[in-house]
């Protein structure tokens, strides 16, 4: 009776609540291009949306993707399927030039916005700019641009990401996304696609973790980055000196990076731990080279979370060198990103190891033990379904300022 009373009162006077009612979460699924290289997802641009592959990106802000008039020899797009706006009703060009810059390469183009349709949400007039430049290597087929993931203050249009349009809106039921990546570093036998894991929008998948997410806040200030202060890092149980300034031990958790950058000081003190290890020469000069049978492993603590990650052997090991009994390099590379930037990338060789959560408000990274289900998602299997799922939910993206 009490429980037919209320509901009925509930019935009468409560009135729906509109935020509350269209907060919605999404889950897209990833595709694992070239053995843990790169985790690609669908969108849909324009109108009609055309479907194009990014890499899913949270070490940057801007979303761009390779134009018709990328196809110049040495533009850097060669075998990319390139995007034409002419066959989009919703295109505009703003004129204005853009070019981004990455520890691995850059691209120009010119500004401009479209609709854009990314895991069952849209945004209209989103920027987007249409590159005609990208350095040679920086896509691979069928990857045609990138969707920036990281705060607006570190995009280089100045123009609000997609994600952060969708949260400030109050689109999602929780303000976080989160990554599970699969692992097929080991598998060189096997091609170069294979199911990547999953990007949840406003939602955790509670099927891919277990325990407690732990949470790390990004300093304050220092939002643009998903940006993170190291608190220690160990060979084993052996932790390596960091330094005395915070501000160097600033990490990027980036899922856009394959390996793990890190300042030159800190690489040689890692490998110290490390009997038998060297610098890499050759192809592989700014590697290490260290005794695969020492399964090595790094384990890595973010200053505010209480607990320590550990990259396992198996990430920790990049490849076998194939004219040695026992060496290996290892998915470690020297940072040289400049002075001013931060000095560690904490890329896909470390959340492959993690379930990793990416929260708005407030701000923080968190990360989480993955399930047994996950762990044994880095099989070979089907590609996932990927068509561009239809919108439920549209926003329009502030109007703001383009710069060049
Ligand atoms: C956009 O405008 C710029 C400058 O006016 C022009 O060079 C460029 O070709 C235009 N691009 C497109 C796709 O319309
Ligand atoms: C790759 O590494 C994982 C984890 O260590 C292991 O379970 C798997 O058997 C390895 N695969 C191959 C092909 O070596
Ligand atoms: C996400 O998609 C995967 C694969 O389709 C599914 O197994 C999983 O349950 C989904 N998770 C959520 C939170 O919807
Ligand atoms: C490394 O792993 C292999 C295979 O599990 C094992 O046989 C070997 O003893 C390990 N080496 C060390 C130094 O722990
Ligand atoms: C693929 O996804 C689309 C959109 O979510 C859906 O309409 C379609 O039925 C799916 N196809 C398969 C084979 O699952």
């Amino acid at each position: 009776w009490a429980r037919s009373a209320a509901d009925r009162l509930l019935a009468k006077y409560a009135v729906p609540a509109p935020a509350l009612a269209k907060r919605r979460t999404t889950n897209v699924s990833l595709i694992n291009a070239n053995h843990d290289g790169s985790y690609y997802g669908l969108l849909g641009l324009g109108t009609p949306p055309a479907p194009l592959n990014v890499l899913l990106d949270t070490g940057s802000a801007d979303f761009w993707v390779a134009g018709t008039g990328c196809s110049l020899a040495g533009s850097g797009c060669g075998g990319l399927p390139l995007w034409d706006p002419k066959r989009s009703g919703t295109y505009e060009n703003a004129s204005v030039p853009f070019s981004v810059g990455y520890g691995s390469g850059h691209a120009s183009g010119v500004l401009g916005w479209d609709t854009v349709q990314f895991g069952g949400f849209e945004v209209v007039h989103q920027a987007i700019a249409l590159c005609d430049h990208v350095s040679p290597g920086l896509l691979t087929n069928p990857i045609s641009g990138l969707l920036g993931l990281a705060f607006q203050q570190l995009s280089a249009s100045g123009a609000t990401p997609f994600w952060e349009t969708l949260v400030r809106a109050g689109e999602w039921d929780t303000p976080l996304m989160a990554f599970f990546l699969t692992r097929f570093l080991n598998s060189s036998a096997l091609g170069t696609q294979q199911p990547g894991g999953s990007v949840t929008l406003g939602t955790l998948d509670d099927t891919l973790y277990s325990g407690e997410v732990d949470y790390a806040p990004i300093p304050a200030g220092r939002q643009g980055y998903w940006l993170l202060e190291l608190a220690s890092v160990a060979v084993g149980a052996n932790s390596i000196p960091l330094s005395a300034s915070n501000a160097l031990n600033a990490a990027v958790i980036d899922t856009g990076t394959t390996l793990l950058l890190a300042p030159a000081s800190a690489i040689q003190a890692v490998f110290a731990l490390i009997p038998g290890s060297q610098p890499a020469t050759g192809d592989y000069a700014g590697y290490y080279q260290y005794p695969c049978s020492s399964n090595a492993t790094l384990t890595l603590s973010f200053s505010g979370a209480s607990r320590a990650w550990t990259i396992s052997a198996a990430d920790f090991q990049l490849l076998k060198l194939a004219n040695t009994a026992d060496s290996c390099i290892a998915a470690l590379y020297q940072s040289n990103l400049g002075q001013t930037a931060p000095q560690w990338v904490v890329g896909d060789t470390f959340l492959k190891n993690v379930y990793s959560v990416f929260r708005y408000d407030p701000p923080s990274v968190g990360f989480a033990q993955l399930s047994a289900k996950a762990s044994g998602l880095s099989v070979p299997g089907m590609l996932p379904n990927v068509s561009v799922q239809p919108p439920q939910a549209t926003v329009t993206a502030p109007a703001e300022q383009l710069s060049g």
